[in-house]
C-alpha cells in the first residue's frame, strides 16, 4: 500500500461528491484493482456496530430485557475497536452512557442534538434473524429499542426500524 493511499483512505468516507469518489476511484485502478483486506481497507465503525448487534441476536438470550441488555452490553464493548474509524459523536455519546448492567440500562436520556444514521447503519442483521411476518412485532421493538439505545430522535430510530425491516422483506422475497 503505498503511502498516498495510506493517508487518503481516512477521508473517502467525507467526500460528498459522487463524481469526485469515481475519479479517485479510477485512480486507484478501478473496482476490479481493489482488493478489499485489512490493514489498507478496515471495516467501517458501521460495520463494527452491525457485527455487535448480530452477536448479541446470536448470545442465545430469550427475555426481551436481557437481550436488550445483551444488545447495550456488546454496543458499549465494541466501542474499544474504534481506533482510525470515526464513529460519531451520537454513536460515542450514547454507547457511553448505556448502563448494560442496570436493570433498563438500555434507556438513555434524549439527545437533543442527536444527528447520524448510525442505527440504521447496525440493524440489518435484525431483519434476518426476525425475518417472516410472524417475526413482525419483535422485529419492530428491537430494531427500535436497538436504535434508540444511540440514536433516540425519531429520523435516528425509525432509520434502524427501515434498514430491518426491508431486510426481512428482502428475505421473504417480496417484489
Ligand atoms: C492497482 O493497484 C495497485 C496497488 O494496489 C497499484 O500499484 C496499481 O497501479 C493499480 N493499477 C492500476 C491500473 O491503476
Amino acid at each position: 500500500m503505498n503511502l498516498w493511499l495510506e493517508l487518503l483512505l481516512p477521508f473517502v468516507l467525507f467526500i460528498f461528491a459522487g463524481p469526485t469518489i469515481h475519479q479517485q476511484l479510477q485512480e486507484l485502478g478501478g473496482l476490479d484493482n481493489i482488493t478489499a483486506t485489512p490493514p489498507g481497507w478496515p471495516v467501517s465503525d458501521d460495520t463494527v456496530m452491525h457485527i455487535a448487534t448480530g452477536e448479541a441476536l446470536a448470545s442465545g438470550k430469550t427475555d426481551k430485557e436481557a437481550m436488550l441488555l445483551e444488545i447495550a452490553a456488546k454496543y458499549k464493548e465494541c466501542m474499544k475497536d474504534m481506533e482510525g474509524r470515526k464513529p460519531g459523536p451520537t454513536s460515542i455519546l450514547g454507547t457511553d452512557l448505556l448502563q448494560p448492567d442496570k436493570p433498563g440500562g438500555y434507556i438513555i436520556p434524549f439527545n437533543p442534538t442527536g444527528t447520524g444514521c448510525g442505527a440504521a447503519m447496525r440493524s440489518m442483521c435484525i431483519g434476518l434473524r426476525y425475518s417472516t411476518p410472524e417475526d413482525l412485532d419483535d422485529l419492530i421493538m428491537y430494531s427500535i429499542e436497538s436504535g434508540r439505545m444511540t440514536h433516540n430522535h425519531p429520523t435516528g430510530y425509525l432509520g434502524s426500524l427501515a434498514s430491518a425491516l426491508f431486510t426481512s422483506y428482502a428475505a421473504q422475497l417480496k417484489p
